[in-house]
């Protein structure tokens, strides 16, 4: 049965799957390229963010080779905005390792493609069906949830291995890619979290969920950790000042506007400890809500002149230095408010 239902899920996605920039190209080296940079670009990001700058990165570069060629500058500058940076950094690294040590060719097996910085058994599994049509599958959130909806499967401990167990009895001779990405699609455009358009759906006589109805939306909403924080809008003759806040790795070496760490929402406590300054109430100070991947940032902007600092932490940047830097999407949100505070 699990080949018939990949036969059907193999002709639908021939039919209907988006065009998309990465699935159309002109050599196979040229597919290995853009599947590698779209699977890196895709981790953690939806395909409709993930689009633009694919397009845009793939116009500068080229291929592996012209990417291992590249400064990291350059590579961080056309991520800007698209977040989780050190994706950049390994995809930098990945093309420099594949034109060292694979003669500049994307390896084709599953240990020397996980040998890579950046790619993991999901990234290694969907590189070697997506672009080398080989009989793997990368267990992603679509995936999961189509076939534990399809096979009826429960959530348990032993879900993924139920997974891994009928997606082997799925696995097709020939159209692996068409059949991965089949998956995939089926989760993107119909078998959706909620309300799935399940009328459509090609595979609707194999799926016992559909047949018994028992479709549930799984998607816990999940309780965010609330850190707070002070950061620091210093402005002297055109400049403001600018840190790499080392101590805080989910920056990854970005330039941010000077940030503290503060106790439970005792934003006021801090101040002065970093910035000597006269006693400053932050309570008129905008506050700005962001989301991390596993915890929610309050920082109140607190915009401050003349201050003493430590010069090895801080640095002045002009609006002409600060186009060189990447700069992250928090900092422009921080600078957005804190100059319409100002105004
Ligand atoms: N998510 C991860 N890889 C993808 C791909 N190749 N196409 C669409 N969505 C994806």
């Amino acid at each position: 049965m699990g080949q018939t239902i990949s036969k059907k899920i193999i002709s639908w996605y021939k039919k209907h799957q988006r065009s998309l920039p990465w699935r159309s190209y002109t050599s196979s080296s040229d597919r290995d390229y853009k599947v590698l940079l779209s699977e890196f670009m895709l981790q953690q990001t939806k395909v409709s963010t993930v689009v633009p700058y694919f397009n845009k990165f793939y116009k500068k570069f080229r291929t592996i080779k012209a990417l291992s060629k590249s400064r990291i500058t350059s590579v961080l500058k056309l991520w800007e905005g698209l977040g989780y940076y050190r994706r950049a950094r390994n995809l930098h690294q990945t093309a420099k390792l594949v034109l060292q040590k694979h003669n500049g060719k994307l390896p084709d097996s599953f240990s020397d493609l996980k040998n890579l910085p950046g790619i993991g058994d999901y990234t290694a599994s969907a590189i070697l069906s997506i672009a080398k049509d080989q009989s793997f599958i990368g267990i992603d959130g679509n995936v999961k949830r189509v076939i534990s909806r399809v096979f009826n499967l429960k959530h348990n401990k032993k879900l993924l291995l139920s997974i891994e167990k009928k997606l082997n009895s799925m696995k097709v001779k020939k159209g692996s890619s068409e059949l991965m990405q089949g998956i995939m699609e089926l989760g993107a455009l119909l078998c959706l979290p909620t309300r799935p358009g399940c009328t459509k759906c090609p595979i609707k006589s194999h799926c016992i969920s559909f047949k018994k109805n028992t479709f549930k939306d799984r998607a816990k909403k999940k309780s965010y950790q609330i850190k707070y924080f002070n950061a620091f809008f210093i402005t002297k003759n055109n400049k403001i000042l600018f840190s790499f806040n080392k101590k805080f790795n989910f920056l990854q070496g970005l330039v941010n506007l000077p940030l503290v760490e503060v106790a439970t929402n005792k934003h006021n406590a801090t101040i002065n400890k970093v910035f000597k300054k006269g006693l400053i109430s932050s309570s008129s100070a905008p506050l700005v809500k962001y989301k991390m991947s596993n915890f929610v940032m309050h920082i109140k902007v607190i915009s401050l002149s003349n201050v003493i600092f430590n010069k090895t932490k801080y640095f002045w940047l002009g609006q002409k230095d600060i186009k060189k830097f990447t700069i992250s999407t928090l900092a422009k949100k921080l600078l957005q408010v804190s100059s319409n505070h100002e105004k």
